[in-house]
């Protein structure tokens, strides 16, 4: 049994979020690779069915398990019940079901708000679909309950909504607050929750980074809500911990910076990382406190450094020169590190080259395009590190250190 997690909540796990609203998603267990994104625990592609006077089915999954989704539904009603299909979103891992889905539920029609209306073609052949284009503020009745939009734009495109059921409380935010995490339990509850808060930590940083500002909007939307559960599409509902994983979406949306450093560094012949090192034993130096993670950048996946980069006030950030280049792997990272678009970090570039320049150089010249204010000059070693050099690297990472710890302070 999950640490810390009670047998009773175990017991309870099926698919039912209230009475008439079941999950009917699908688990992908194998997924190990989303669009570069490196996912270790899989994934889940939620879907929900709310069965009232009207059925409607919220947002689909991925196309290759939409016959998994429609014996999820059969399960729970006959498929010509369905009447509509809610789109909050068109990426291919909710929306690419659609075809399959919109073929077999013969009485149903398709509900999503104009943007989403406007690109849906860019994606699918909707000949013969059924479409309502919803009007800002336009709620659909079900009977008993009602379905409510609200507009996300770029949390994490440009179409995203959310539906929300006031007289059951429950949000269902798609993306927001998901997590990819293949399981076959459903709540927040049956889960040790400082791992579920580390994969939405994780999927936040890869995913949402760069749109903390719409974040941000949509959280005060979200706040108006009176809201029991939230239902994402990737991973555990939130019906237990709301208030944690919203503040942490505070906290990561405003870019609140952790008492943390990172030090990423790629090698040829050691000399890098043994620069790297120096600078975390400078840092070490300074503060017993500060957590300095290292990274050597061709033996962490891209998902694990931008996590780790997410809070982090400072970056140190090395490599060795190979055909007057920074090491093809940094060069990937720091592109990748480019478009998340984080918030700040102070650092400096260090690294070790031959007869000519490069690494380096290159690492320098990408602190200068991102932006990031750089506290000491770069770092080079010519072949080996020498005591000088070395020096200057443990200088360079207590500095980096206490600007770290300063940069938390205020933050
Ligand atoms: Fe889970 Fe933006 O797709």
């Amino acid at each position: 049994m999950r640490r810390g997690v009670s047998p009773l909540k175990i017991a309870m796990a099926g698919t039912e979020l209230a009475r008439g609203i079941d999950a009917v998603g699908c688990v992908d267990w194998s997924v190990r690779d989303f669009h570069s994104f490196d996912i270790q625990k899989g994934a889940t592609y939620n879907a929900y069915l709310i069965r009232d006077e009207k059925t409607a089915l919220i947002d689909t999954v991925k196309a290759p398990f939409a016959e998994t989704l429609l014996r999820n539904i059969r399960e729970k009603t006959d498929l010509a019940d369905v009447d509509y299909v809610v789109c909050n979103h068109l990426e291919p891992d909710h929306a690419g079901g659609l075809p399959a889905v919109m073929k077999a539920l013969p009485s149903a029609t398709l509900v999503c708000n104009a943007k989403c209306r406007a690109e849906l073609n860019g994606y699918f052949q909707t000949d013969g679909w059924k479409i309502q284009t919803l009007a800002p503020g336009e709620t659909l009745s079900l009977g008993r309950r009602t379905l409510a939009f609200v507009n996300t734009p770029m949390v994490h495109w440009p179409e995203s909504m959310v539906t929300y059921c006031p007289e059951e409380k429950i949000l269902f935010s798609n993306d927001a607050f998901g997590q990819h995490l293949a399981t076959s339990l459903l709540f927040d509850d049956q889960w040790p929750l400082e791992e579920i808060l580390a994969e939405a930590k994780n999927y936040y940083a890869n995913i949402v980074t760069p749109y903390g500002k719409q974040v941000l909007k949509t959280l005060e939307t979200v706040l108006t809500l009176d809201i029991q559960m939230i239902a994402p599409s990737h991973g555990l509902i939130w019906r237990e911990n709301l208030g944690e994983i919203l503040a942490a979406y505070k906290n990561w949306a405003s870019g609140r910076y952790a008492a943390k450093a990172v030090v990423l560094f790629d090698s040829m012949w050691e000399s890098s990382a043994r620069m790297a090192e120096e600078i975390l034993r400078g840092a070490k130096e300074k503060s017993d406190s500060l957590d300095v993670v290292l990274l050597h950048v061709r033996r962490n996946p891209l998902s694990r450094i931008a996590t780790e980069l997410l809070d982090a006030p400072c970056a140190a950030i090395g490599s060795a020169t190979l055909n007057a280049q920074m090491m093809p792997r940094m060069a990937a990272v720091l592109n990748y590190v480019k478009g998340l678009r984080f918030r700040e970090k102070s650092g400096f570039a260090f690294g070790s080259s031959g007869w000519g320049p490069g690494g380096v150089e290159g690492i320098a010249r990408w602190f200068e395009e991102v932006k990031y204010p750089t506290l000491v000059e770069p770092i080079r070693a010519i072949f080996r590190p020498t005591d000088e050099v070395l020096a200057r690297c443990r200088a360079a990472g207590a500095l980096l250190a206490e600007t770290a710890l300063a940069k938390a302070e205020e933050s």
